[in-house]
């Protein structure tokens, strides 16, 4: 069928470690692809960390970061900046997820009427302002999307009960948790973890937007309470460089000498202090597709989640950012061994670690003339 052009566009750390195994997989396939990496850089720093991990060097960066940067500096910079990039006519542009770079990215493909594959296709809320505004860029990029990349069943049946073509669905697993199997090692120390040696270890991140100012305070108020009752637990947070998180992580949790607050870790070692963790509190995305695989029991911050099949696994458990319901739930997993217990095993409903293998697969058998 012939070497076909593959561009794959990301921009963010959480697309960015979710998208590099598969541009790895792809480029290893010289026979089958000419594989194009165009990062926005709606992160700067936070991308580079993990390129870096990954040993990917994008072929286009749009530079789009900017301070406080808005919702219309991200989507109308990557938009217009794409666009002479698109018009090398890739055969197929993949892109990740759901933030702003993944919707812009794909409507620059519309535009150009260029076919998107879409990785990590089919999360639902079905709550249009619950993440925001993520829910609506995974809804907007299924509508242009050719080539759905479900990461599971759910996902697959939320696409097909939108009437989405079942002939146009794989369920891959997802590749975040290909990332996975290169990262957590037996081996790994960290000063930061031999500091944390012999007490249960809490790890903590916050950026979600719909979550800055009031509800983040009242997260790490909730966090604050809990360490001051339980000596024996020590705390990182690996702050966003989102400026609103941190200055809320600064302002409730400095002064309290068993809780770091740290640079952004990369991914290397996320994983592994994830690994090394007692629970996990956050509000992210791909934390609570990483600690299922992991065991580790997760209390997200936030109204709705995406990812049920993690809440069926046991894993997940829906805290929102209530204080006294984040410090109740905490306090209960430190001190009830049995609900630690019952969120603590391992599981695997994000999939074995080969999504990427089986994107390629597909995309080795497609061919433009797909496009209807
Ligand atoms: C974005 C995504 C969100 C994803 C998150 C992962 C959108 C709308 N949001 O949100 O879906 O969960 O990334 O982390 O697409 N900053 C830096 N350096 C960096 C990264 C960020 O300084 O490397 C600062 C900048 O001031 C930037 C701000 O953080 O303006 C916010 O970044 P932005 O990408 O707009 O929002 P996130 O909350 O990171
Ligand atoms: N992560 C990381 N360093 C950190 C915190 C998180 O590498 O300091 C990883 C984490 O393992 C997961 C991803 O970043 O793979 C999640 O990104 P984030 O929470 O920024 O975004 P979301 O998943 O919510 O979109």
């Amino acid at each position: 069928m012939g070497r076909r052009k593959v561009m794959l566009i990301f921009g963010t750390r959480p697309e960015a470690i979710k998208m590099c195994p598969l541009v790895n997989i792809l480029k290893g396939r010289t026979e089958d692809f000419d594989v194009v990496v165009t990062v926005t850089g709606q992160h700067r720093e936070m991308l580079q960390q993990v390129l870096d991990v990954f040993g990917v060097v994008p072929d286009h960066d749009l530079k789009v970061m900017r301070t406080d940067q808005t919702l219309f500096d991200v989507t109308s910079d990557v938009l217009t900046r794409l666009k002479p990039i698109l018009e090398e006519r890739p055969s197929a542009v993949l892109v990740h997820g759901d933030t702003t770079t993944s919707f812009a990215a794909a409507l620059a493909c519309f535009y150009l009427q260029i076919s998107v594959g879409h990785v990590e296709a089919g999360l639902r809320t079905h709550d249009i302002n619950s993440p925001w505004p993520e829910e609506f860029n995974r809804q907007a990029v299924d509508i242009i999307t050719h080539w759905y990349f479900a990461p599971t069943e759910i996902s697959r049946q939320n696409l097909l009960d939108e009437g989405k073509p079942a002939g146009r669905i794989w369920v891959t697993g997802n590749t975040g948790v290909d990332a996975l199997r290169t990262t957590v090692r037996e081996s790994y120390s960290n000063p930061e973890l031999e500091w944390a040696k012999g007490s249960r270890l809490i790890l903590i991140t916050a950026h979600r937007r719909e979550n800055l100012g009031e509800p983040m305070h009242r997260m790490f108020r909730a966090i604050r309470r809990v360490m001051e009752e339980h000596p024996d637990i020590k705390a990182i947070c690996p702050i966003h460089m989102n400026p609103k998180a941190r200055a809320a992580a600064h302002a409730e949790l400095d002064g309290f000498d068993r809780l770091r607050i740290i640079e952004p870790l990369d991914v290397l070692d996320f994983h592994n202090f994830m690994a090394h963790s007692y629970l996990v509190l956050t509000d992210s995305g791909g934390i609570q597709e990483e600690a299922p695989s992991l065991g580790k029991p997760v209390l997200v911050m936030r109204d709705a989640t995406e990812r049920p099949e993690g809440v069926a696994a046991g894993t997940l458990k829906l805290v929102g950012t209530d204080e006294d319901v984040i410090y109740r739930e905490f306090s209960r997993l430190l001190s009830d061994p049995d609900a630690y217990a019952e969120m603590s095993h391992a599981s695997n409903p994000y999939g074995d670690g080969h999504a990427s293998e089986r994107i390629a697969d597909v995309l080795a058998e497609i061919s433009d003339s797909t496009r209807e």
